[in-house]
Parts: structure tokens; C-alpha cells; sequence
């Protein structure tokens, strides 16, 4: 398979030709990873990627007159970086395409073919031309020149007195798969020529009519002649060029990060060094969203369970109750600090733990029940609120995997005398790793402020008043995670939207999801499938299937008290007791619930599976 470089990655027709051309074997460069000034950097990841194409996208272009203003920087970025791809494509022998403009055409008769003369119209078309001619001596290279035009059109005024045939920007990147093929000129426009008035409009019905003449050296008439182009991709398939298979991997889970976030994130490492401003201000939100009087950030959620721990002065021997199935960092703080997990089983229905087998576990060292949101489920709060308050025992509440759960209108995260989040890079929101604390007791939260900062006295921040660690987050962490909670009603909507998609295309399938319904809003950090047990279905084979599709997939969690580090804990009866949490993983998926899975990702991962499950089904 064909590996392919290309330059200039943040540029608006990279993320185009993203859509269309994508996989393992796609290389995209930044000009942080790749400066095409330094051809050093251009060396460097040509020998790690050791691609077999080069598309050249990174250049200076708009505004078009920085190329008036600023020469040097046109010449630097379209005429010498240039010169440095050529320079190592012909040293490695790799195809180079570069993208050019029909702005090197004289832009007066129109209907420009590719050997006629060529003369630009300014600075820019210059400096691209100035490109093509290094490119020009390098014969296994193809040039582009574009007529190409945004969608929407961009301006707010258009010429009735001047033409083009401009292709949208994403119409353009289509058709390049196709031509990687060949070498030489290409343009590339659309085949109807007409006024840059009647062509705005379409895209933008109050666009105003103007004339050319306002204007110094605008092309009356900039078309292409595209018969080449016609010829060549009329006779080729999208897919069967140069056996470039675009692959799509789709993740089992990743995040969403905007625009926003970066900025959030580049104002902190800008200003606030010197200070815990977003960590504070994030703390203030978080806590206002939940209903909650406190919020500690930490730099995980394992390490908020650990420090509510230390807070409420767990100790050896104590015992806490939780649930044989979440995952392990709901536990190991608990056996990290001495204290001994007493596992309980699930509920068939909401996956968390029973409460009617609470009560005979409680005994003087009982000091908390551990309660888990798993999946963005809830167990049964009222009843393990009243047990907890009975026996003067904490309840603690897992809500790492229910940011944006809400039954009859109260949050996950307000349902324990502690709760906690998390922030690691798979879930609703992220800062990478990162969670939080919450409380509405101010002994437990000014307490667990003191210790999560190396227990340093209040008035002397030098001085030690307690021995303790430290789990403090970092300013740069809590920006990234304001950043994230201001987007959270969108991604919320995002994963339920892939909840969605997930049961309308199982409808005609007997399973189960995440619970929801008109008291319960679910948060849907994760859609999870329940396969009836007619079906039989082998899980981990299952996933294996489809990994073979490029989808990833996840188990179920086992039980704790079936895994090496907690085996110490339980006895053999545990299976018998536990039967639940013994039996429910063998007929459950955890679907991919990445940020940019499409409606079709969803549709192939449906297919795949239904095929799997009902082929096994028949036999
Ligand atoms: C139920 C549960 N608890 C705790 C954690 C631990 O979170 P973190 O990775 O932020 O420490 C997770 C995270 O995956 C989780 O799903």
C-alpha cells in the first residue's frame, strides 16, 4: 500500500481532501512537524515516513495581498519551501504533487489550456509560479492549477464583469485520489465557465454586484480549459487508483477538541503561570452544574477516590462495600490505602450494585459503600442513601462514567456525601487524564483542599502542617477542561445522537442499552449493547470480527472478584453469590462511542455486527 505525505495540514483544503482521502497510510504535516523553509525538517520526515507520494499543500495565500506586503515571507513559504520539497523528492525519488493556481494564466481570452503562456496576474500567482518552476524541472511530479472557490462564496460583493469556472473546494479535493497517478499540468476547474456574480449567488443570494473596474489587476477572465482533466478521470475509478484504499479506523473512544479549547489552553500557557485561575474557575462551574457546594479538581479520578480516602481517614482493615463489576479504579485506591473491598453483586437491569445484599455485609469496620454509575446508569440512591444514613457509613459515589446523567432533574454527582468525575481522554469531557471531587460537607472539602496540596499550613504555605502527597492538577489540565465543560450541552447531544443511531439500526435485533427514559437522561458516555441470550454470541470473538473491519470494540467489565489483584479478597462461593456480574459480560458490547464517528461509521458498525451475530445465530 502507497504511503502519502502532504504539507499543510491546517489549511481549508486539507481538511477537504481529509474527507476524502484518510487511513493509516495518510500522513498529514503540520508546520510545526514539517517546515518547508527548513529543509532539514522536510528530510527528517521524509526518512520517517518514507512516503511514496509528497502532496504539497503548504504555502502562503490568503490574504491575497500579504504577498504584496510581505515578499519575503511569499517567497520564503511558496518559493523556496517548494524548492526544498523538490530538492528531497528527487533525493528519495518519491512523486511529488503540488498544488497550484489559475492565477498563472494571463486571465484575459479564459479557457486556458495547459501548455498556453503563462503570465500572472500578482504577487501570489507569482510566488506559485515561482513553485511550479522548481517543480517544473523534477519529471515525476504533477502540477494542479485550481480554479477553485469556497462554499459559501466568501465576499460579500462579486463581479457581473469577470468570469471563472470554479469548483468548490471539497468538489476538488474529490477528484485528486484520482490523478496521483499521472505527471505532468493539470487544471482543475469546473466545466461551466460564467460571471463570478452568477456563480456567488448561489451560495450567497445577497452577495452585491459590482464591477471589475473597481479593481487593480483582477482577471476578466480566469477559466481553465478542463478537456484533460475530463479524459483522465472519466476513464478511472475513485478507488482503484494506485491501490490507495482510504481506511477509516473507527476508535472505541476519543475526544472532540475545537477551536475553543486551543484558545482557552493558548491564553493559560500565555498569561498564567503564576497562577491556578482556570483550575479555580473550572472548580466554581463544575460545582454550580451539579448542584454542589464544593469541587476539588485532582490529576485523575483514581486520585480523587484515593484523597476522599485519606480525607475521611480510611484505614487498615476498614472495609468498604462495592460492586463486583466497574472498573478497577473504583477499587484500588480502596486496597492501596489498607482498607478491604467487599464485593457485591449487579443488577441485571442497571448494571450497579443490589442493595438487597448490602445490609448483611455491614459490620463495624464497614466504614462506606462505593456506589458506581456505570455506564451512566444509577443504582437504587434512595435506598443506599437510607442504608448509609442508618449505619453512619459514607456513601460514595462513581460518577466517572455519568458526566450528564440526570434522573427526576438531579445530576450524577450529587447523589453521594462524595462524588467523583473523570477527565481521562476517553470521556465526555477531557483534559487527558484529570477528575474531580464533590462535596456539599465543608469539613470533608477543606480538609481534602489541605491534603491534596502536600498538607502545607494555610499560613505558611513553606511549612508542613500534615505529611501528605500530592494531587494537585495543573493549570494547563484545567483549561483544557473548562475549555471542554463550556461545550458540554454539544457533546452531550453528539453522544446521544450516536445512541441513537445505534438503536434505530438495531431495531430489528432482540437488545438492550444504557437505561433511559423520561425521568432518566442517561449521559450516554458509552452506548452499551445487551445481546439477548438466543443469540448466543461469542463476545470475544466478536470483537476480534470486527477488528478485522477496522472497528474497535470493548468488553464488558469482568467482575473484580474474578481478577488476580482482588482475588485475595473473595472466596470460591463468590461465583455462586455474584451470578450476575458472573454471567452479564458474556452478552455485552461496549460500542465504539468515538467523537467523530458519522451516521454511516455507525451503520457499517450495526451491519457488521448484525452479520456476525446472525450468521452464529443460524448454525
Ligand atoms: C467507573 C470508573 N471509575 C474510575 C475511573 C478512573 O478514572 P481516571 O482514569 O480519571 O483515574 C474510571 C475511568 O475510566 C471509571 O470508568
Amino acid at each position: 500500500m502507497k504511503k502519502i505525505l502532504i504539507t499543510g495540514s491546517s489549511s481549508r483544503f486539507a481538511q477537504s481532501l481529509k474527507k476524502v482521502l484518510y487511513g493509516e497510510n495518510i500522513f498529514y504535516t503540520s508546520s510545526e512537524e514539517l517546515d518547508i523553509v527548513n529543509i532539514d525538517s522536510v528530510e527528517e520526515n521524509v526518512k520517517k515516513i518514507k512516503p511514496n507520494i509528497f502532496i504539497h499543500l503548504a504555502g502562503l495565500s490568503r490574504p491575497m495581498d500579504i504577498h504584496e506586503k510581505s515578499i519575503e515571507e511569499s517567497i520564503d513559504k511558496n518559493i523556496i519551501g517548494t524548492c526544498n520539497v523538490v530538492k528531497v523528492c528527487k533525493k528519495h525519488d518519491i512523486k511529488l504533487i503540488y498544488i497550484s493556481t489559475n492565477y498563472v494564466y494571463p486571465g484575459k481570452a479564459g479557457n486556458y489550456k495547459e501548455d498556453d503562456g503563462l503570465k500572472p496576474i500578482n504577487n501570489y500567482a507569482w510566488s506559485k509560479l515561482g513553485g511550479e518552476s522548481s517543480v517544473m524541472l523534477y519529471r515525476k511530479s504533477l502540477i494542479l492549477r485550481l480554479a477553485m472557490s469556497e462554499k459559501p462564496f466568501v465576499h460579500n460583493e462579486a463581479f457581473t464583469d469577470a468570469k471563472s469556472n470554479f469548483l468548490y473546494r471539497d468538489d476538488v479535493a474529490k477528484i485528486i485520489p484520482r490523478l496521483l497517478d499521472y505527471n505532468g499540468v493539470i487544471n482543475v476547474g469546473s466545466k461551466k465557465t460564467e460571471s463570478i456574480y452568477n456563480f456567488a449567488k448561489k451560495t450567497k443570494p445577497n452577495v452585491r454586484p459590482v464591477s471589475v473596474e473597481k479593481v487593480k489587476n483582477f482577471p476578466i477572465d480566469s477559466s481553465v480549459n478542463i478537456e484533460k482533466l475530463e479524459n483522465l478521470v472519466s476513464k478511472k475509478k475513485l478507488d482503484n487508483s494506485n491501490n490507495i484504499k482510504p481506511i477509516k479506523k473507527i476508535y472505541s473512544a476519543g475526544p472532540s477538541v475545537t477551536q475553543l479549547e486551543r484558545e482557552i489552553v493558548d491564553n493559560m500557557m500565555k498569561y498564567d503561570w503564576d497562577n491556578y485561575k482556570y483550575v479555580e474557575k473550572f472548580e466554581k462551574e463544575f460545582a454550580d452544574y451539579h448542584n454542589r457546594k464544593y469541587c476539588l479538581m485532582t490529576p485523575s479520578c483514581t486520585m480523587a477516590i484515593y484523597l476522599c480516602l485519606k480525607t475521611l481517614d480510611i484505614k487498615k482493615n476498614d472495609e468498604i462495600i462495592v460492586p463486583d463489576v466497574t472498573w478497577t479504579a473504583s477499587v484500588s485506591p480502596i486496597v492501596e490505602i489498607g482498607a478491604k473491598p467487599i464485593f457485591i453483586d449487579i443488577n441485571e437491569e442497571n448494571w450497579c450494585i443490589k442493595t438487597d445484599q448490602i445490609k448483611k455485609k455491614i459490620n463495624k469496620r464497614t466504614k462506606a459503600i462505593l456506589a458506581v454509575d456505570l455506564f451512566g446508569n444509577l443504582p437504587n440512591m434512595k435506598e443506599l442513601k437510607k442504608i448509609c444514613k442508618k449505619n453512619k457509613i459514607f456513601l460514595l459515589e462513581d460518577s466517572a462514567e455519568a458526566l450528564g446523567t440526570v434522573y427526576n432533574g438531579v445530576k450524577a454527582g450529587k447523589f453521594g456525601d462524595v462524588s467523583f468525575h473523570s477527565f481521562h481522554r476517553t470521556k465526555t469531557i477531557t483534559s487527558g487524564e484529570g477528575g474531580v471531587l464533590l462535596t456539599d460537607n465543608k469539613k470533608i472539602f477543606l480538609k481534602a483542599k489541605h491534603l491534596r496540596d502536600l498538607g502545607r499550613s494555610e499560613k505558611n504555605s513553606y511549612i508542613a502542617d500534615n505529611v501528605s502527597l500530592k494531587y494537585m492538577p495543573s493549570n494547563l489540565q484545567a483549561a483544557m477542561a473548562y475549555g471542554q465543560f463550556k461545550r458540554l450541552k454539544e457533546l452531550l447531544s453528539i453522544k446521544r445522537n450516536i445512541y441513537n443511531q445505534y438503536r434505530n439500526n438495531f431495531s430489528d435485533l432482540k437488545v438492550n442499552f444504557n437505561i433511559d427514559n423520561s425521568n432518566f437522561k442517561n449521559g450516554f458516555w458509552a452506548t452499551v449493547v445487551v445481546f439477548d441470550k438466543k443469540y448466543k454470541v461469542n463476545i470475544p470473538n466478536l470483537i476480534k470480527f470486527l477488528k478485522t473491519k477496522n472497528i474497535y470494540s470493548r468488553e464488558f467489565f469482568r467482575p473484580l472478584s474474578s481478577q488476580p489483584a482482588y482475588r485475595k479478597f473473595t472466596n470460591s462461593n463468590i461465583k455462586k453469590k455474584n451470578k450476575i456480574s458472573y454471567s452479564l459480560y458474556k452478552n455485552v458490547l461496549v460500542l465504539p462511542c468515538h467523537y467523530n464517528l458519522q451516521n454511516d461509521d455507525i451503520r457499517k458498525i450495526t451491519k457488521s455486527i448484525t452479520k456476525f451475530l446472525l450468521k452464529d445465530f443460524k448454525k
